[in-house]
């Protein structure tokens, strides 16, 4: 429904045969390549590099590298995941990015195409003519009815509805140089740049008339957002991330973060006696997160009147072991990992390792798809 290729770069001549996914996140890049076969998304390589070491310190921290870092790590990524196609789509940080829903008084579209620019300077801190704006309406409607046909209907009789909410996206020009760069200096190319946050949405969420939230934990930050009838209506980042916990386990523990980082990772959420210790600082460390998602969800109920059905987990941080045992006690409502390879073909004995992979590639494989589907 909205994406910023339009804005960005070359078209190709021809279908190329093998698309890549590129996500590059604070604490690691992930790579997912696809190919069509027919109509299948057949996985041919993915693979995940730290950039840690890149930055002179431990797996699993967020980063903030210089590009030449950036290509440098990308560059091993390709070559040891054997990619063998310079066609891909890339991500744009949320934190790189502007998400906005405001309400516009008229909801004609002409009118729309005028007003929307002009109404969005006001929620973009720097000149207009330094970012490249996207925006689309929301389907007005979307909370009381339970098809798109009575939507239609009412909106029919009332004469059209008289407001309409507006999804604002906005990048940085200089954030889109950054990432052009990035990729020309790797040798790839590409038509698809775009917000990370619709790249995940197209690899985890099924058509449904239910409302559900996806809820990203990366290294540095914890992306929440609710997608409704498959439109996102909010956007909201939490500051903390996994490389949180590991910090915490460190102090708590009296061990390097080397060491906390691999206690994170074999032991997780243990019941185990013995583990107790582990158990509470990762469990007291994630309350907070928990209660801003909760919050989230309590405020798009009272704002629509309609419950969020389900949580579904994504990103590295959700793989911690237990941990969706704990997010099933914290939230009232169903909540599941997401499983992106599930989009697509993959060798038999291959499925239990991707399925608990799978929440860490969600972004990758959702720029993968959008290179095939387009
Ligand atoms: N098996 C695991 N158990 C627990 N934690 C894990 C596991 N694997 C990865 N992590 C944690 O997940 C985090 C990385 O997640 P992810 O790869 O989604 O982040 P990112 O995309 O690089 O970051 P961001 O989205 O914030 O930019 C790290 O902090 C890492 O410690
Ligand atoms: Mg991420």
């Amino acid at each position: 429904m909205f994406n910023l290729s339009s804005l960005f770069n070359t078209f190709f001549k021809k279908t190329p045969e093998s698309v890549l996914g590129v996500d590059i996140g604070s604490s690691a890049i992930k790579v997912v390549q696809l190919r069509k076969k027919n109509g299948k998304a057949i996985l041919e390589t993915y693979g995940e590099l730290s950039l840690g070491p890149y930055a002179g310190t431990e797996i699993g921290r967020a980063t903030n590298l210089p590009q030449e870092k950036i290509v440098e790590a990308l560059k091993d990524l390709i070559k040891e995941a054997n990619v063998s196609t310079t066609v891909c789509g890339m991500s744009i940080p949320a934190s790189a990015s502007l998400i906005s829903f405001i309400k516009m008084p008229t909801s004609d579209p002409r009118q729309l195409e005028t007003a929307v620019p002009l109404e969005a300077r006001k929620y973009i801190p720097v000149p207009i003519t330094e970012v490249s704006l996207n925006w689309s309406v929301i389907p007005e409607n979307v909370h009381e009815f339970t098809n798109e046909f009575e939507a239609h209907e009412e909106a029919r009789k009332t004469d059209g509805p008289q407001s309409s909410e507006v999804l604002l996206a906005v990048i940085h020009n200089d954030v889109l140089s950054k990432y052009n760069q990035i990729l020309r200096d790797a040798n790839l190319q590409t038509n698809a740049l775009e917000i990370e946050i619709f790249s995940s949405m197209r690899a985890i969420i099924e058509q449904s008339l239910d409302a559900e939230l996806v809820f990203d934990m990366g290294a540095g930050s914890t992306k929440l957002y609710i997608i409704d009838r498959n439109v996102l209506h909010a956007a909201h980042t939490v500051n903390r991330g996994s490389q949180e916990i590991t910090l915490a386990l460190s102090r708590s523990l009296s061990m390097s973060v080397g060491d906390a980082e691999h206690i994170k990772r074999t032991v997780g959420i243990s019941n185990e006696p013995e583990k107790r210790q582990v158990r509470e600082v990762i469990s007291l460390n994630l309350d907070y997160v928990f209660t801003e998602t909760n919050r989230v969800i309590l405020n798009y109920q009272k704002k629509t009147g309609k419950n969020v059905s389900r949580v579904i987990l994504t990103g590295g941080g959700s793989l911690l072991k237990g941990f969706l045992e704990l997010a099933r006690a914290k939230f009232q409502i169903e909540v599941v990992l997401g499983d992106p390879f599930a989009k697509t073909e993959t060798p038999a004995f291959l499925e239990p390792v991707l399925k608990a992979a799978g929440p860490g590639f969600a972004v990758a494989i959702g720029l993968a798809l959008k290179q095939l589907q387009d």
